[in-house]
């Protein structure tokens, strides 16, 4: 990857002698100078490789990549940079690159006929965009999402603060999950009707950082941020440290008051990201896991903390964890808010009894035919180019009642925008946190809010890949 950091001098220097002999020279600020943006460029190809995921022994794995790596590589500029990623396509199919999170203008957003044609194998495309907030992000593809990002391909996108945030060091774990066959190769079972009516592609092969996970050492003392984003098609994490109180500083790059989650469980979901202080408090030698807790009492031992036999850090325990400064996000003006509400329906088992699909109502027994299972208000999708849900007025503050009718948990995700989850199962949501993703719970509801601050068409979908296959997508309005 190419990477270049274009000192401020240099633009400075060029405004400046654009202005050598001219009368304005005295009338030129030069705080306006310092608030030059930096374009901070990269190039990015998506491209077939090989990758050594599972131990020697089995082989490498054919994955489709960004820059022939897994995850894809990791991009991290400052907030307020200007971002320029030249993209290129080197497979033998469409693509096109979502930033997932990042609050940017919709013909930047990667969405197939609502930002961009797709990129054709061998064309590129220039995505450039100033980003507004700091924190954790990530980007995917969003053309044939399921089987591509079952391939392999996501990378995270971090925005640093502009005042670097106090920790001893950072830790950055991509969460995925893989269909393997025997042989190391990805099974090609993409979009299969079982996963699409139920819970989604959800595999047989963990990897933190595309690497089956190991141990993670540490030093008594440490003050240790990490930052965790899963990129699986479809498998929810339910972690624990094990002797630990890990503090959540950040969901979907957002800060949030730091806080202890509940029952010591961080739940990630498809296309969420949690940034988490660990403050290392054993001792030299000591040892602990990081548990993935599966449904109906299992348990799976992800990563193992090693304490390093080194005197800690430091002699007495760290101060509490502070917060994270806000990003720069439109405040809700609740007082006036628009009221909506979006209805999820559909899938094994579920009481759907049909829906619209292309325009035309089908009972569910035709639906399936046309290998649509679920639906939002009614309407399963068949393109990105939909007919909006809900349209909002460019600058009003929203609220939509989301309700899950159906017997699976569903992480909706909406493009452009953070929203406040503000109750959930109508109950008042701690910390009433600004994410760009929530999980909902089956037969669940969560009520949702958010200033309507940057137009376009915006999609609204479920981030369990094969649900989206199946019809749960839609869009959002604002205009
Ligand atoms: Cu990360 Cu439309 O998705
Ligand atoms: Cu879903």
């Amino acid at each position: 990857m190419t990477h270049i950091h274009l000192p401020q001098s240099i633009s400075r220097r060029t405004v400046l002698s654009g202005l050598v002999g001219s009368a304005a020279l005295t009338l030129l600020p030069l705080p306006s100078l310092a608030a030059t943006p930096n374009v901070r460029e990269f190039s990015l190809k998506a491209q077939p490789a090989k990758a050594s995921i599972l131990p020697d022994k089995y082989g490498k794995t054919p994955v489709f990549s960004y820059n022939g790596q897994i995850p894809g590589q990791t991009l991290r500029v400052t907030q307020g940079d200007t971002v320029r990623i030249h993209f290129e396509n080197k497979l033998d199919e469409p693509t096109t690159v979502h930033w997932h999170g990042l609050r940017i203008p919709i013909g930047m957003d990667g969405v197939p006929d609502i930002s961009q044609k797709p990129v054709a194998p061998g064309e590129s495309f220039t995505y450039e965009f100033r980003v507004p907030d700091a924190g954790t992000y990530w980007y995917h593809p969003h053309v044939n999402t399921s089987e591509q990002m079952a391939k392999g391909l996501s990378g995270v996108f971090i925005i640093d603060e502009k005042e670097p945030y106090k920790v001893d060091r950072e830790e950055t774990w991509v969460l995925d999950d893989w269909r393997f066959n025997q042989d190391a190769t990805i099974r090609n079972d993409f979009g299969r009707g079982m996963d699409v009516s139920h819970g989604g592609r959800t595999g047989n092969v963990i990897t933190v950082n595309g690497k089956l996970p190991g141990t993670f050492p540490v030093r008594a003392g440490e003050r240790i941020r990490i930052r965790l984003a899963n990129v699986a098609n479809a498998k929810i994490f339910i972690l624990r440290f094990e002797h630990h109180k890990p503090h959540v500083i950040a969901l979907d790059g957002h800060p949030v008051e730091p806080h202890l989650p509940k029952d010591n469980q961080l739940i990630i979901a498809p296309g969420q990201r949690v940034d988490v202080v660990l403050d290392c408090s054993g001792k030299p030698g000591d040892t602990f896991s990081v548990i993935d807790d599966l449904y109906q009492g299992e348990v799976y031992r992800m990563i193992d903390g090693v304490y390093s036999d080194a005197t800690p850090v430091r002699a007495k325990a760290q101060g509490p964890v502070v917060a994270l400064p806000d990003n720069p996000l439109s405040p809700l003006d609740m007082g006036s808010a628009v009221r909506h509400e979006i209805t999820i329906d559909g899938g094994a088992m579920g009481s759907m009894q049909g829906a619209e699909f292309k325009g035309t109502y089908y009972p569910i027994g035709e639906l399936v035919k046309y290998g649509r299972v679920w639906a939002l208000n009614g309407v399963a999708a068949h393109t990105t180019a939909m007919a909006p849900i809900l349209t909002a007025k460019l600058g009003s503050t929203n609220v939509i009642t989301v309700r899950n009718d159906t017997g699976f948990p569903h992480p909706m995700h909406l493009h452009g925008h953070a929203f406040r989850i503000l109750k959930t199962n109508g109950v008042d949501k701690p910390h009433q946190p600004w994410v760009d993703t929530v999980l909902m719970e089956p037969r669940g509801t969560a009520e949702i809010a958010f200033v309507a601050d940057n137009p376009g068409d915006w999609l609204f979908h479920c981030h369990i890949l094969e649900h989206v296959i199946g019809g749960m997508l839609s869009v959002i309005r604002v205009a």
